[in-house]
């Protein structure tokens, strides 16, 4: 098997700052990735990526394999040259996507049917199929297909699908081309119930993935019982790999899922919301529509980095809100990349210190301040 060589410069508790590399390039934990689900990270050229700091960006198995074709992507050179993202990529497999977009599903033990949100076609996925996507788009990380739930689940429910989630981990690793510099990442499944986390853990540990992604949370349960559930798997799982958390989310949620050990994140908050009109500073969220903004001749945050946040007042971030404008989308996406990337490596920097406790209580404080 191959392996990433996942290094662990520094733990504070649960909390850890490590990093592995790749074929693509090396990945510094606790890392954020800038979600590009249909090869584009929505309204950021990947110039601007990489000024945020991202090292790592994902993509989307059930969009591409829709559009514009997983094969079609191959014979274009796979999808770092498609995008112009050289860095490390991690595909998520398809199956979220298909609960969350797709029409007329069905589950079954050979995968998953059902009909395109686009055009409404009908289309089949399986383990192997999913992974034969993420070999075409050249994925660094790929990830297994599994059933992710929505929550509150019944248990017989919940043990249901982490069984058939570990069934096709199983045959995710069989179809897996092992390459040096590329993994297959397995996910826990198992709702919020502590015993089907563990059972999930330790299944997947014994089929052996280069890394292992908690998957199933921010399904619409409380950030408490969330991290009660990080509580219960973290420690089921191997310190010398990396830890995913899918899916994730706010940046309090950030915080308290990295002092509970996982290392990595994604999540279209940044981005979504960035299209909206509402940024992320240190100060909390600030949604640029409202009228307070409209005379303001202060920037978003002055102690940023990011010219977005540093350079342009808020009245004009107002404007182009109000406006409808494109720069609106770009500035507001960028600022809150910015935010997330700034965020990870002030924690990296924490855990190095030993401190990781005393930064997410001062996070807190600064963040329930509110806007200045
Ligand atoms: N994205 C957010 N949650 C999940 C999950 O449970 N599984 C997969 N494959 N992707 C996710």
């Amino acid at each position: 098997m191959t392996e990433f060589g996942y290094q662990l410069l520094a733990t504070d508790k649960a909390a850890r700052r490590g990093r592995f590399a790749t074929a693509h390039g090396p990945i510094e934990t606790p890392c954020f990735m800038p979600v590009g689900t249909a090869a584009t990270v929505k309204a950021m050229t990947m110039d601007m990526v990489r000024s945020t700091g991202a090292q790592i960006v994902l993509g989307n198995t059930y969009h591409l394999m829709l559009r514009p074709g997983a094969e079609r992507v191959g014979r274009l050179g796979g999808l770092h040259e498609f995008m112009r993202w050289p860095g490390p990529i991690l595909t998520d497999s398809g199956g979220f996507q298909v609960m969350s977009l797709a029409e007329r599903r069905k589950i079954t033990e050979r995968g998953v049917t059902f009909s395109s949100h686009i055009d409404g076609a009908r289309h089949d996925l399986t383990p192997e199929r999913s992974i034969e996507i993420q070999h075409l788009l050249d994925a660094t990380i790929t990830m297994q297909l599994d059933e992710c739930l929505k929550l509150p689940a019944p248990r017989r429910e919940m043990e249901r699908a982490m069984e058939l989630s570990l069934r096709w981990a199983a045959r995710s690793k069989e179809a897996f081309t092992a390459r040096e510099g590329y993994g297959l990442f397995g996910i826990v499944q198992g709702g919020i119930d502590p015993e089907l986390r563990r059972r999930s853990a330790e299944g997947l540990q014994e089929i052996g993935f280069e890394g292992y992604a908690v998957g199933g949370l921010a399904v619409g349960e409380p950030q408490a019982e969330m991290f009660a559930t990080l509580d219960a798997t973290c420690p089921f799982l191997p310190g010398d790999r990396p830890r995913y958390l899918m899916g994730v989310g706010k940046p309090s949620d950030l915080v308290g899922a990295v002092l509970r050990g996982i290392d990595m994140f994604d999540c279209v908050m940044p981005t979504r919301s960035g299209r909206t009109g509402q940024a992320f500073t240190r100060r909390g969220t600030v949604n640029l529509r409202n009228a307070r903004h409209a005379d303001d001749p202060r920037p978003l945050d002055e102690t940023s980095d990011c010219p977005a946040a540093r350079d342009y007042s808020r009245a004009y971030l107002h404007h182009l809100v109000k406006s409808g404008e494109i720069l609106a989308s770009i500035l507001l996406t960028w600022n809150n990349l910015w935010y997330y990337q700034q965020l990870m490596r002030e924690m990296g920097v924490a855990i190095e210190e030993g401190r990781a406790e005393a930064f997410a209580a001062a996070f807190a404080e600064e963040q329930a301040l509110g806007d200045i």
